[in-house]
């Protein structure tokens, strides 16, 4: 069997294993940042090494974890280090952005604004952010938030506020807000697990929950933005029969969804498997989110529900 010759393979996999390592450092360092992990979903003291499987099926190690662990014991010196400039400036960018409010920390009970000072936002997000005009539409999980920049295009008379924890994500659509001058959309960062420290009882008019994160194991079921809490959460923020919107490319975490619907006593209004396949019955599906994108051009379906709180 051909070896290869070693120098050769050496240059090429040291700079690829550096690169996966740095952007696994990266991803774990804005989840830091973000305050995206509590002490209960790692064990501190050990430096436990977190398998991963990477598309083409190799197994690495993540060195990473180790990274991170230091990165919560020393931050924000440590997670400037390992995270990258760009990234770095997008995330100080955001807070200098009229229409971005963040929560500093998932443990602090307030945001704040693009003059560093604490706003209480409950009752409050139509006058902070919005010139005082009504309704509010959430998009949960939105990322980039494609989806309250295409409905703030459309809809000038309503508001749309994009929720995420990740400032360089946030930092994309708020940017495209600015510079599209919608002052119909805004964005917070912050845990949808606190959502109800933020908003007031029935604030909220409809939501939106775009390609959220399937977290496909058993034991993670709790974390899935479905599952039974955030139900509750969203039925305390929003209106008594408010809609809430759900797409994604996961067949599991959509029957999921259906199943935590019915279960907890909500109505499911609308159903479909592979909107895409016919005509679609909203126009407002045909809006594409950049997760949206990648899977379509990986191949996959896109599902979509519906249901009232
Ligand atoms: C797979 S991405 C989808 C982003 C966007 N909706 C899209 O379709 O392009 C999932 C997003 O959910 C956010 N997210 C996951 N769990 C969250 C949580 N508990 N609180 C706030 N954001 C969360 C992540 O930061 C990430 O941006």
């Amino acid at each position: 069997m051909a070896i290869g010759n070693p120098i050769k393979q050496y240059r090429l996999v040291v700079p690829l294993f550096k690169i996966t390592i740095r952007y696994l450092a990266e991803e774990l360092a804005e989840d830091a940042q973000a305050g995206n992990e509590d002490k209960k979903t790692f064990h501190t003291g050990k430096l436990k090494l977190k398998i991963q499987r990477i598309k083409n099926g190799c197994i690495y190690v993540l060195v990473a974890c180790g990274i991170y662990l230091n990165s919560d014991i020393f931050a924000p010196s440590l997670i400037r280090r390992v995270m990258g400039k760009a990234k770095m400036f997008k995330i100080n960018s955001i807070s200098t952005f009229a229409n971005v409010l963040q929560n500093p920390h998932y443990t602090i009970p307030f945001m704040i604004n693009d003059k560093g000072e604490e706003v209480d936002t409950k009752g409050k997000w139509r006058d902070l952010l919005f010139e005082g005009r009504p309704s509010l539409v959430l998009e949960l999980a939105c990322g980039k938030g494609d989806y309250a920049l295409a409905l703030g295009r459309k809809y000038p008379n309503k508001n749309f506020l994009g929720v995420d924890s990740k400032g360089a994500r946030i930092y994309t659509g708020s940017k495209t807000a600015i510079d599209e001058q919608l002052t119909n959309v805004a964005f917070a960062r912050m845990r949808i697990e606190n959502i109800t420290n933020f908003f007031a009882p029935g604030e909220v008019d409809e939501i939106w929950i775009t390609f959220p994160d399937p977290f496909p194991k058993k034991g993670d079921a709790k974390r899935r933005l479905t599952a039974k809490s955030f139900l509750e959460r969203y039925r305390t923020i929003a209106k008594p029969g408010a809609i809430v919107h759900f797409k994604t490319d996961d067949l599991p975490l959509f029957h999921f969804t259906k199943e935590s619907v019915e279960e907890n006593g909500l109505k499911l209004v609308y159903y479909k498997e592979n909107i895409y396949a016919s005509p679609l019955d909203f126009e407002e599906l045909n809006i594409q989110t950049y997760y949206e994108k990648s899977h379509l051009a990986n191949g996959r379906t896109i599902n979509y529900l519906q249901f009232q709180l």
